[in-house]
């Protein structure tokens, strides 16, 4: 271990056990000052004194730079010296909101993710927030999962390169930020948030860990462990991920906090029977942080001084949280609020525009027959719940308010420099059964050129806690949808959802179909540039997105099977027996992962490769030339999959290797490039080692992952 900084040491020498317990708690907010800013989180004292919450060593649901200084201010009154910290969720934005993550990662553009990051970061910092729990990196393949807008979707390669991209921005912005939820989170049986996780090893480093360990290398301040029983145990009864993986493999040096409450929930889980059994439990798997439960503040200092546990553990816990703090500046200055800077750069219009490029770069479009870009001069009938909707920002955005948004109406009126008018037809309830809105809706749209139906599912419905058995579109809204139809117009769908919801059913009903996630406080006027060809679409799914929730979990990156059915069609349409599949439900989903339209359309051709076989220190390049053969200029994504086609374990029947975001002028042909080498190849073979195994290999290249032009090349010793 690197020398230690004596003036921290100094502080931690001059401590009591009670100082050191309490330094690695962090308490809410409204415990200190009575100021309820938000909430993330049930909570009780439990023992904790005032005396006690006041001398806490982190914060967290601070969400406004002057309720920071006032408690700053109460501290100093009350003989306290050292500098408190901050914690807030800065997901997708501060105050002037982005995108969901999951959205955001469509957009396949790590330099537009860390500059929203950056953003988030600026205003946050304004107001006195020191760190952010972001960015979430938990592989997601259920859709059914709330919390699957929080991450970058369904591949592990592309989750660790949006996460880095999120640190990188939180550090140039100036807010420390936290890795989480390790580990496995996303792995919720059914789909149910907090639910139990069961990962064997293998899928764990190979799928699960792997962009948690890639976010180490941009150094984050923190990880946070999970919620979930992996395996038969609470995430912080595995020190043999906490410690031995995080700590001594990966070298991760900060520290770990705990998810809220989830050290007391050791118990809950029928784990630990007491709060001293929790409060050993985590120390044991090297927890430096207890979030929102008290057991390290109850239990620790006895815990020492009957020898139970050892002082200098606890030091070594307490030195990381004080570096944390020294890190981030907080034993130079005397941190105020300077209002001025912050209501200057808060939501400004750089701000703004930055917000508006991030959701027309995350919008994906999923169907077009012709339909979409509008004509500025059509008549369109604006109908559905979210036409005129505020809430379409985006779940995890506590500090971002609805009347910043901007909505569809208000942006498809600034779009074209009149008023619009729009009527809702039904409520986006999810089990509304309530037709009444229906006669007026298609009244309305009867003399349109064109319908824009503004459908999906509420931000609300999405997130922590908010998982869903049926991904379908809710009934009544695809009941509207049916009686629209009737009236023979072309419909544009803009859907909104934090997951990719399963449209079988309305695409029928539909001519074309823009997926705009919940878009930040610029959503309505992205959606508007995109319907009107003002910005062009180049998004591609980030998640599978399934035919019908009974798909659920649905991947593109799965194992071949023994039996795999040829026409991956239903058992009852195909009669195949004997192989993997449903009787009643497609084996692939309804839009693969990396799908998406644009406005003009790209060809791929002269797939090559330098050579046909690479030695274990050698590299091959491949090219393949992208044409735009379309009459607008656009922008695809070019994505690289590689098959190891016989290796000691299986491997999957596809992995995302590389990705380019190419733009193209009309007519415009590039030739795109990408490297193989032994690493590009390597996996955790049968021995347990990172290593690539030699043997054949197919190389695939496309605009999603179905569609690809495919060669093959062989590594040889
Ligand atoms: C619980 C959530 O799981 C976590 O993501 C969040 O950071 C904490 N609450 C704090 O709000």
């Amino acid at each position: 271990m690197k020398e230690k900084d004596k003036k921290l040491t100094d502080i931690i020498d001059g401590m009591s056990l009670e100082d050191k317990a309490l330094m690695l708690t962090q308490y809410p907010i409204d415990s200190i000052c009575g100021n309820k800013e938000i909430v993330t989180g049930c909570w009780d004292m439990d023992g904790m004194t005032n005396d006690m919450i006041m001398r806490v060593g982190t914060v967290l649901n601070v969400a406004n730079g002057e309720t920071a200084d006032r408690i700053r201010a109460i501290r100093k009154e009350n003989g306290i010296d050292d500098p408190l910290m901050f914690m807030l969720d800065v997901i997708h934005g501060y105050r002037t909101i982005f995108p969901i993550p999951l959205a955001m990662a469509c957009s396949f553009d790590t330099e537009l993710v860390e500059e929203c990051a950056r953003i988030a970061a600026v205003e946050a910092a304004a107001d006195g927030v020191d760190a952010t729990f972001s960015p979430m990196v938990d592989l997601a393949r259920d859709a059914r999962w709330g919390r699957v807008m929080e991450t970058a979707g369904e591949d592990p390669y592309l989750g660790g390169e949006m996460g880095k991209a999120y640190i990188r921005g939180y550090h140039n912005g100036g807010l420390a930020c936290c890795v989480k939820h390790f580990a496995a989170y996303g792995a919720a049986e059914g789909g149910r948030d907090y639910d139990t996780t069961d990962v064997s090893e293998r899928n764990l480093n190979e799928h699960y860990l792997r962009a948690y360990c890639e976010c180490v290398k941009e150094k984050p301040e923190m990880f946070m462990s999970s919620f979930n029983l992996l395996n038969g145990k609470p995430l912080l009864a595995h020190p043999e991920l906490t410690v031995d993986k995080l700590r001594d493999e990966w070298g991760f040096n900060g520290v770990l906090i705990s998810d809220y409450n989830a050290v007391r929930e050791l118990n809950v889980h029928g784990y630990a029977a007491t709060p001293r059994d929790c409060a050993l439990t985590a120390f044991n798997a090297e927890l430096d942080i207890e979030m929102c439960s008290p057991c390290y503040a109850n239990n620790l200092p006895d815990l020492v001084r009957e020898g139970v546990v050892d002082e200098k553990s606890l030091d070594e816990k307490v030195y990381r949280v004080l570096k944390m703090k020294d890190r981030c500046g907080l034993y130079d200055i005397d941190k105020s609020t300077d209002t001025q800077k912050r209501d200057k750069i808060t939501l400004c219009e750089e701000f703004r525009a930055a917000a508006k490029k991030a959701e027309e770069r995350s919008c994906v479009l999923l169907k077009n027959d012709g339909v979409l870009p509008l004509k500025k001069s059509a008549n369109i009938a604006l109908v559905g719940p979210f036409a005129d909707e505020k809430y379409i920002f985006g779940h995890w955005a506590s500090t971002g308010r609805a009347d910043d948004v901007v909505t569809v109406q208000q942006g498809i009126e600034r779009t074209l420099g009149r008023t619009v008018e729009s009527e809702k037809g039904c409520s986006y309830d999810l089990l509304s059964d309530d037709e009444s809105g229906f006669d007026a809706a298609v009244r309305f749209a009867q003399n349109s050129d064109v319908i824009v139906a503004c459908v999906g599912e509420h931000m609300y419905n999405s997130g922590e806690s908010h998982s869903r058995a049926d991904i379908a579109l809710p009934k009544v809204q695809t009941a509207l949808l049916h009686r629209l139809k009737t009236l023979g117009k072309p419909v544009v769908l803009v859907v909104f959802g934090g997951r990719p919801l399963a449209l079988t059913d309305v695409l029928p009903l539909s001519d074309a179909v823009l997926y705009a996630w919940q878009g930040g406080t610029e959503c309505g006027s992205a959606i508007a540039s995109l319907l009107y060809g003002d910005a062009v679409p180049s998004a591609k799914t980030v998640m599978s997105f399934p035919r019908s929730s009974g798909q659920c979990p649905i991947y593109y990156n799965h194992f071949q099977t023994g039996r795999p059915r040829a026409s991956g069609k239903p058992a009852v349409l195909s009669g195949d027996i004997c192989t993997v599949g449903y009787d009643d439900e497609y084996n692939d989903p309804l839009f693969p992962f990396g799908y998406g339209l644009s406005y003009t359309t790209f060809d791929y051709s002269d797939l090559k490769l330098d050579k046909a076989k690479m030695r274990r220190d050698g590299k091959i390049t491949a090219t393949v030339t992208v044409n735009n053969t379309g009459d607008r200029d656009g922008t695809e994504i070019v994505q690289w999959y590689i098959r190891d086609k016989f290796a000691s374990v299986v491997r999957p029947v596809k992995e995302l290797k590389g990705y380019e975001r190419v733009e193209l002028k009309a007519g415009e042909s590039k030739t795109v490039r990408f490297e193989i080498t032994k690493d590009t190849l390597a996996f955790f073979t049968d021995g347990g080692a990172f290593d690539a195994e030699s043997g054949d290999f197919d190389l695939f290249v496309g605009g999603n992952s179905r569609d690809c032009l495919q060669t093959g090349f062989a590594l040889v010793d």
